[in-house]
Formats: C-alpha cells, sequence, structure tokens
C-alpha cells in the first residue's frame, strides 16, 4: 500500500483548529492528488453529531476554497464521525471497530495517523487507550501529531513525554509546530547555506544582533480560557520563537537531512544561555494590553476579554535577549519580541551586521570613527503576511558630492505566488503522511526549549507585573525599546 493509504483519526474534530486548518489542508492534498481515494477520516469528539452533520461541518470548513458540489461531497464522503468520551474505555472498541471496517472498505493496509488536536490534558490518556484497546496491532504505520502545548512547563513536558512513549516511538511522534510549516521559515536554511555571501558572514565578527519579531494584531479572541492559563512566554516564545532562532543559529549541517538538522539545531538550543534570576530581569520585559484605538477601531483592555480573570497578570506580550554561549554567537544579543494587539500582524528577521571600521564619509563635524549617519546593513526576512527578503545597503546620492544614503534591494513573493503555494499545516500532514520529521520538534528541542523558559517564568513569578503596561494598537511597553537601547541597539522594525 502507498503511504497515503491512511485512516485519520482526529481527535478534537469538532474544534476550531479542525475546521480552520486540518480539513482544508486534507482538502488541499487530496485536491491536488497528493491524497488518493484511499483515505478516510474518523473524527472524534464529545458531541453526538452524526455524519450527516459532520459532512456538512468539513464542507463548509472548505468552502473558500470553491470546490465544486460534486469535490466537495465526494472528499466529505471520506469523513466518518464518532461521538467520544476520551477516557471511557468502552468508546475505544466502538472507535476500533469502526477503524477495521474503513480499513477494509478503503484498502488501507493498516497505515494510521493519529491527530491530537484537543486539550493536552487528554493526550496522555489517549494514547494509552490506544494501545490497550489494540488499535496499534495492525501492520502498516501508526504515527501521532499532537498539537502544542507540549506540556506546560518542563517537569510535565517530560512526564506527557513518558507517557507517548510507552506506546509510540520517537520516530513516530510528529510534535507540531506550524511555523516549521511556513514557507519562509523553511528558506531560512536556503538563504543561509546557498549564499556564501551570508554564510561566511554569519557569526560574532560580522553580526552586531539579531531581531526575531512575531508581532500580531488579534488579540485572545475565544481563546481567554487557554491563554490566561499560559501567557506569550508560553504561548510564542518556548515553541515558534525559539524554533526560528534555533534555525538562525545553528551550524551547517553536514546534509540536508533530518537526524543532521535536528542534531544542530539541538546544540544550538544547548548553548542558548540559561538565565539566573538577575539576568532574567535584565533580559526579559512582558507587558499586558490595557485598551486602545488603532484606526478607527477601539479595543477593550485584555482583562476584559471572555474567558480572562480580572485581576489577571498574564503577559500578552514578551520581549527579551537570548545569548548564545559559542564560537559562533558569543556576544551577540539576540533580541526577540512577540505580543497580542500590536500595530499589525508581522514576523520577521533582522540581521543586523556590524558598520565598517572607519566613515569616510562622515561630516567634518563627528569623529573619524563616528559611524551614526551610516545605517547598518541589515538583511530582513519576511515571513509573513509578505514573504521575501530584503537587504539594506549605504550608496552614493546620485549628483555632485558624496553624500551617501541607504537603498534597499528588496524581493518579494507575488501574491499569487503566496496563494497558491501549500499552507503550513498541509505541508506538516503532507510530511507526516510521508514519513518525514524534519519539521517537527524532537523530544530534545522541546525539553530545552522548557528548561529556557522556566527560567524566566520562575523568576517573572517572584515579581508582581506592573499591569497593564502597553496601549493596545502599539508595539508593546516602553521597557521593549529600553531593552535594546541600552545595548546601543533599536528595532529595526518599527511599524
Ligand atoms: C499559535 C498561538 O501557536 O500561533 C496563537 O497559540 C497565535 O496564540 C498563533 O495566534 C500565531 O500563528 P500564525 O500562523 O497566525 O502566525
Amino acid at each position: 500500500t502507498e503511504n497515503t493509504n491512511v485512516l485519520f483519526t482526529i481527535f478534537g474534530a469538532t474544534g476550531d483548529l479542525a475546521k480552520r486548518k486540518l480539513y482544508p489542508s486534507l482538502f488541499r492534498l487530496y485536491k491536488k492528488g497528493e491524497l488518493s481515494e484511499c483515505f478516510a477520516v474518523i473524527g472524534t469528539a464529545r458531541r453526538p453529531w452524526s455524519d450527516a452533520h459532520y459532512h456538512e461541518v468539513v464542507k463548509e470548513s472548505i468552502a473558500s476554497l470553491e470546490p465544486t458540489t460534486e469535490e466537495a461531497d465526494k472528499f466529505a464522503s471520506h469523513f466518518y464521525y464518532q461521538s467520544h468520551d476520551v477516557s471511557d474505555t468502552s468508546h475505544y472498541s466502538v472507535l476500533k471497530e469502526l477503524t477495521d471496517n474503513l480499513n477494509e472498505k478503503y484498502q488501507l493496509g493498516g497505515n494510521r495517523l493519529y491527530y491530537l488536536a484537543m486539550s493536552p490534558r487528554f493526550f496522555g490518556t489517549i494514547v494509552t487507550q490506544l494501545k490497550t484497546s489494540g488499535m496499534l496491532n495492525t501492520d502498516g504505520y501508526h504515527r501521532v501529531i499532537i498539537e502544542k502545548p507540549f506540556g506546560s512547563d518542563f517537569t510535565s513536558a517530560n512526564d506527557l513525554n513518558n507517557e507517548i512513549n510507552e506506546v509510540f516511538a520517537e520516530k513516530d511522534i510528529y510534535r507540531i509546530d506550524h511555523y516549521l510549516g511556513k514557507e519562509m521559515v523553511q528558506n531560512i536554511s536556503a538563504i543561509r547555506f546557498t549564499n556564501n555571501l551570508f554564510e561566511s558572514m554569519w557569526n560574532q565578527r560580522y553580526i552586531d544582533n539579531v531581531q526575531i519579531s512575531l508581532a500580531e494584531n488579534l488579540g485572545v479572541e475565544d481563546r481567554g480560557g487557554y491563554y490566561d492559563q499560559s501567557g506569550a512566554l508560553k504561548d510564542m516564545v518556548q515553541n515558534h520563537i525559539l524554533q526560528v532562532l534555533s534555525l538562525l543559529a545553528m551550524e551547517p549541517p553536514v546534509a540536508f537531512t533530518e537526524e543532521a538538522i535536528r542534531s544542530e539545531k539541538i546544540k544550538a538550543l544547548k548553548a542558548v544561555r540559561l538565565y539566573s534570576e538577575e539576568e532574567v530581569y535584565t533580559n526579559f520585559v512582558r507587558g499586558q494590553y490595557t485598551n486602545g484605538k488603532l484606526g478607527d477601531k477601539e479595543f477593550t483592555d485584555y482583562r476584559n476579554e471572555p474567558n480572562v480573570a480580572k485581576d489577571s497578570t498574564t503577559e500578552t506580550f514578551v520581549a527579551g535577549k537570548f545569548l548564545i554561549d559559542n564560537f559562533r554567537w558569543s556576544g551577540v544579543p539576540f533580541y526577540v519580541r512577540t505580543g497580542k494587539r500590536l500595530t499589525e500582524k508581522g514576523t520577521r528577521i533582522n540581521i543586523v551586521f556590524k558598520q565598517v571600521p572607519i566613515n569616510v564619509f562622515r561630516s567634518n563635524t563627528t569623529e573619524i570613527n563616528d559611524k551614526s549617519e551610516l545605517p547598518p546593513n541589515v538583511l530582513t526576512i519576511y515571513i509573513q503576511p509578505t514573504e521575501g527578503f530584503s537587504m539594506t545597503l549605504n550608496g552614493k546620492e546620485i549628483g555632485q558630492g558624496y553624500a551617501t544614503k541607504p537603498v534597499k534591494l528588496d524581493f518579494r513573493n507575488t501574491a499569487e505566488m503566496v496563494e497558491n503555494s501549500p499552507e503550513a499545516y498541509e505541508r506538516l500532514i503532507f510530511d507526516a503522511l510521508n514519513g518525514d520529521s524534519t519539521n517537527f520538534t524532537h523530544w530534545d528541542e522541546v525539553a530545552q526549549s522548557w528548561r529556557i523558559v522556566d527560567r524566566i517564568r520562575a523568576a517573572w513569578d517572584k515579581q508582581d507585573p506592573d499591569f497593564p503596561n502597553y496601549a493596545a494598537g502599539t508595539m508593546g511597553p516602553e521597557s521593549a525599546f529600553e531593552l535594546l537601547q541600552k545595548d546601543g541597539f533599536e528595532w529595526i522594525w518599527q511599524p
């Protein structure tokens, strides 16, 4: 049987993620022929839906992809709904029976992909039950895709991992970080490892600082319950930001293979300094938004959002400086920031290069080594909403004399290219089907990321934050700007 002859079992089939990401991604794969007619999906959740209702939900979720009625019906016919209480043992025998039937009906050769897209507190129970019910005793592969959050600190992540390891081997565990499925995040390696111009300068001798911004203009929407327990540090830094950082900081892998890349990413994460309490207070700041205005839109304060505590001390913004203690990066700050209700949605990386030793074009009032009139060279990687990269250089201003001015070499994928390229979840599901876990997070990466983040959280828990401290629609609290100013830098991206 083909790899793509497979039965998906989605735990959390009625949820937001399934509707917004999973069904549309499966449809795209189906339409491109990456999924043959030989696949089936069992959707399970608590709600007592019928197959017919489930089909309507699936069709609604792909409506924006404009399938024909026939396509939509045909696609939806592969979906089966099973109402299910994840902690009730007897439900797994019902699930097993349906699984066996569908395996027959669609000729799936026993291939199974289990997708855990529900509250993480059930992850352990589900995998344990999968094993005891005998569902894993078939030929073919058994892989599990796990949504974030993977634990809420190192200890809980480790417990969860041990529980899952009782059932699945590491090679069959696909921990999703959807940032790794983004076109331009994948492009980081291409830019670094195919351009000698950059790779030869990719170190502390030529780079002044690195800036990673993951800004969002949305608030917490309807996820207040989850978010208020988590906060920006655990929601974005522990996973997405540290993953991006590891791709920027890692040594070139000996080959572009899963193992080689992973081992370099892990080494990079292990070199990230584990901060003492004092270092956390100096190098990390947090924020929470109050009401504010953006254009003609008014936003309420975080503490007023649904399912958020009225006296919440949860951070909706983090900015910080990571230091990587190895030969390549010693002394180079990696500044990161992320937050809700910022000025605009934008994910971008700025690599800020060191200046030339002397500015020979300085005005006669400035010192010989005063480079303040020369902006630094910056390589910007635009991850979203636009995709591309730009490089700022200095050139001569046209005309007589030798005034200099910044010039920008700018490349963006066209809207059409972006539209036609696969979406993050589509790529990752495709990879999981094909047994490629390069763009998933290995346990060692998750573990080290928690060790890094736990230090920050622990220090913060000892002090009461002065919240709220930034207005919705701004780029975060003053302290996020001071963080760079005190090192003599500034955020390159200031929307
Ligand atoms: C998720 C976070 O992992 O990433 C959300 O839980 C956040 O809070 C989202 O909004 C951002 O993803 P993207 O793809 O929109 O940048």
